[in-house]
């Protein structure tokens, strides 16, 4: 019996050597440990045993089972090892092949400079306003003192939803909706897009404006140009020269165009000035009595300035685009310089 044993170990100590793959190792060891293993035979004839030799058997027996477990444990580690060593020899990964990007998208120039003059006046203490593109006579025209023969009514110049209802024109009908909700002070801006029935290469049938307005006791016209002035110099920057030209609008009293210095040729004059060497930025004024009064504010009491500004023309100027068509192409080649 111990013959049969050590026989039993040589063979298998030759059987795990030669298995070259796990799944032949396993095999092995079913041969010798599983059920009809061969080792577990030998036990099995254990009982016929002498009571003397039973232990002396059972010793090496043990043994035996332990010293095959050792081997197959080893080499089980080994050909697993091999395996990871072939896998990482033959799986080679070539980081010179060109990667997949991901493409991150941009904002748009003309969102990017709404946020910015955003923020600039939200730091002069301006709350944000909105009111919709879609509006009522009313706001954009009739309490904004635009009489009903007024030019500004002109089929050119409005797209009509119906007799009472249009397109906005422009975002001062906002200035109506914030003063009716409640009484002054008021200090906001507005941003959003309007219409108009213009399109040529430099006026687009869609475009966007920012609405300020503010409404206090003892607001002054040299409010409305510090503020404005403040504006352009954070802006632009602060050796820019603004001035403020005499004008008018229906809805303020008195009114001003405000120009910067061109921030092309810096004031000697270019084709982006025509030669003046100043840009008109913005519209502006005091507002008018009028106005106040179809908001029920009282205008023995409370005054205020109202001003806007297109948002293309002033996008045009602070990044240096000078089509004004390509905001609108939404070619990728544009969007992604910004
Ligand atoms: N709403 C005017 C426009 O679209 C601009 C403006 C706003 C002028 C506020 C004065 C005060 O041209």
């Amino acid at each position: 019996m111990k013959d049969k044993l050590e026989q039993l170990l040589a063979t298998a100590t030759t059987q795990i050597g030669e298995a070259g793959t796990e799944a032949q190792l396993q095999s092995v060891r079913v041969s010798v440990l599983g059920k009809k293993g061969d080792l577990t035979d030998i036990m099995k004839g254990m009982r016929d045993l002498s009571p003397e030799e039973r232990p002396q058997v059972g010793a090496l027996a043990n043994e035996v089972k332990d010293r095959f477990e050792e081997l197959f444990a080893k080499r089980l580690d080994a050909l697993r090892e091999s395996d990871i060593a072939q896998r990482l020899s033959q799986e080679k990964i070539d980081i010179t092949l060109p990667g997949s990007t991901s493409v991150a998208g941009r904002k748009h120039p003309i969102t990017l400079v709404t946020e910015e003059i955003t923020e600039l006046f939200a730091s002069m203490g301006f709350g944000v306003a909105e009111g919709p593109e879609v509006e009522q006579d009313f706001y954009n025209f009739e309490a904004l003192n635009i009489p009903k023969d007024h030019p500004a009514r002109d089929m050119q110049d409005t797209f009509y939803v119906d007799d009472e209802t249009v397109l906005r024109t422009h975002t001062s009908p906002v200035q109506i909706r914030t003063m009716l909700k409640g009484q002054p002070p008021v200090r906001i801006i507005a941003p959003g897009t309007v219409y108009r029935r213009d399109s040529d290469i430099t006026h687009s049938p869609m475009f966007h404006q920012v609405e300020g307005l503010l409404v206090d006791k003892n607001v002054t016209f040299g409010d409305l140009k510090g503020i404005l002035t403040t504006f352009v110099h954070e802006y632009f920057g602060k050796n820019i020269g603004v001035r403020f030209r005499p004008s008018f609008f229906p809805f303020t009293e008195p009114s001003a165009e405000v120009d910067m210095q061109c921030v092309i040729c810096k004031g000697k004059g270019c084709r982006v000035c025509s030669q003046t060497g100043w840009l008109e930025i913005l519209g502006s004024g005091m507002v008018d009595p009028e106005v106040f009064k179809s908001v029920d504010y009282d205008p023995t009491v409370y005054s205020g300035f109202a001003f806007g500004m297109g948002i293309e023309r002033i996008a045009m100027l602070k990044y240096g685009v000078n089509d004004l068509r390509l905001f609108f192409e939404n070619d990728v080649r544009f969007l992604r310089q910004f």
